[in-house]
C-alpha cells in the first residue's frame, strides 16, 4: 500500500531527503526528533540498507531511538560517540539569522546538547516554520518537577522586563497529567508572540533556579533545508546564505511511504 502525503508531509519529506547529503560514510550522526526529524532517520535506514552506508546515529529522544533501531540504523549514546559530525533535526521556528525554536516535541533538553556537540548543525524545515521574528511559537522551557509553579510564578514575572509581547505560560499537559521529558522534568510553554532580544532571553531563563534549559537555539544551526510541496528545496547556509537550490523526485521515494502507520 502507498500512502499518499499530505503538502505539508511532501516538504518536510523533500527537505530531509536533501538533509540527508550531508550524512557521509562513517559519520557520526545526531538525528533529531519530530515528525520531519522522522523522514531523515527513514531515509537514512534506506541508505544504510540499500547503498550500504555506515553509520553510528545518537537519537534526541526515545521516540527517535526506537524509529532508529526499526529501519536499521547503529544506534550508540550520546557517551560513547563524545563528538558528531554532523545534528540534523526539526525546528518550530527559524529566522534569517537561523536562530530557532525547538521543543514543540518535548525534546528541546537533549536535542540542544546533540546539536551543540556536532561539528555541524542541519534544520530541516517546511517553509511554513520560517519567521521574521521568533516567538509566535510557544516557547518550550523545560523545568524541574519540584516547585515548578514557583518557577513558572518567577518567569512570568522576570519577563515583565523582557523584549517579548506576552508573558502568559501554561504546563504542557499529556492528557490530564503533566507531559514528562526524557529527564523526568515538566515543560513549561510561554506565550510570547515576538521575542526582540532572544540571545537575551536564553541567557536570562538559563539563569533561574529550576529552569533546565529553553528552546532558544541560538547560533547553534549552521544550514537550514528547506522543502516545499512541490519537491522543491532550497539550501540556506548561515555564512553563504542560499547556496544551493533543488528539486526531488518525490516518485522515486515510493518504498519508504509504504506501510507507514503514522
Ligand atoms: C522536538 C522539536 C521538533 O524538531 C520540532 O517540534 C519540529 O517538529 P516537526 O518536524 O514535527 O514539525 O523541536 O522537540
Amino acid at each position: 500500500m502507498t500512502l499518499e502525503l499530505s503538502p505539508i508531509d511532501k516538504a518536510k519529506f523533500v527537505a530531509a531527503r536533501r538533509a540527508a547529503d550531508f550524512v557521509e560514510d562513517g559519520m557520526r550522526v545526531g538525528l533529531g526528533t519530530g515528525s520531519t526529524a522522522a523522514w531523515l532517520v527513514r531515509c537514512l535506514g534506506e541508505m544504510v540498507r540499500d547503498q550500504g552506508l555506515r553509520i553510528k546515529g545518537v537519537p534526541t529522544s526515545t521516540r527517535t531511538a526506537e524509529l532508529a533501531r526499526q529501519v536499521g540504523i547503529n544506534v550508540i549514546t550520546l557517551e560513547e560517540a563524545r563528538w558528531l559530525d554532523v545534528t540534523i533535526d526539526g525546528a518550530d521556528e527559524f529566522d534569517d539569522e537561523l536562530n530557532l525554536i525547538k521543543g514543540g516535541g518535548g525534546a528541546l533538553l537533549h536535542e540542544k546538547i546533540v546539536a551543540t556537540a556536532s561539528d555541524q548543525m542541519v534544520v530541516i524545515a517546511d517553509a511554513a516554520k520560517e519567521v521574521e521574528h521568533l516567538g509566535a511559537f510557544p516557547l518550550p522551557c523545560e523545568v524541574i518537577p519540584f516547585g515548578w509553579r514557583t518557577t513558572q510564578a518567577l518567569i512570568e514575572e522576570t519577563l515583565v522586563a523582557m523584549d517579548v509581547m506576552g508573558r502568559s505560560s501554561v504546563l504542557r499537559m499529556n492528557g490530564d497529567k503533566p507531559y514528562i521529558t526524557d529527564e523526568g522534568n515538566y515543560i513549561i510553554d510561554l506565550k510570547l508572540n515576538r521575542i526582540g532580544d532572544a540571545r537575551q532571553l536564553a541567557m536570562v531563563l538559563n539563569q533561574m533556579p529550576g529552569v533546565v534549559e529553553n528552546g532558544l537555539f541560538i547560533d547553534i544551526c549552521d544550514a537550514v533545508v528547506i522543502g516545499h510541496p512541490d519537491g522543491t528545496v532550497e539550501v540556506r547556509d548561515i555564512n553563504e546564505g542560499t547556496v544551493t537550490q533543488d528539486r526531488i523526485d518525490i516518485a522515486d521515494s515510493d518504498n519508504l511511504f509504504s506501510d507507514l502507520d503514522e
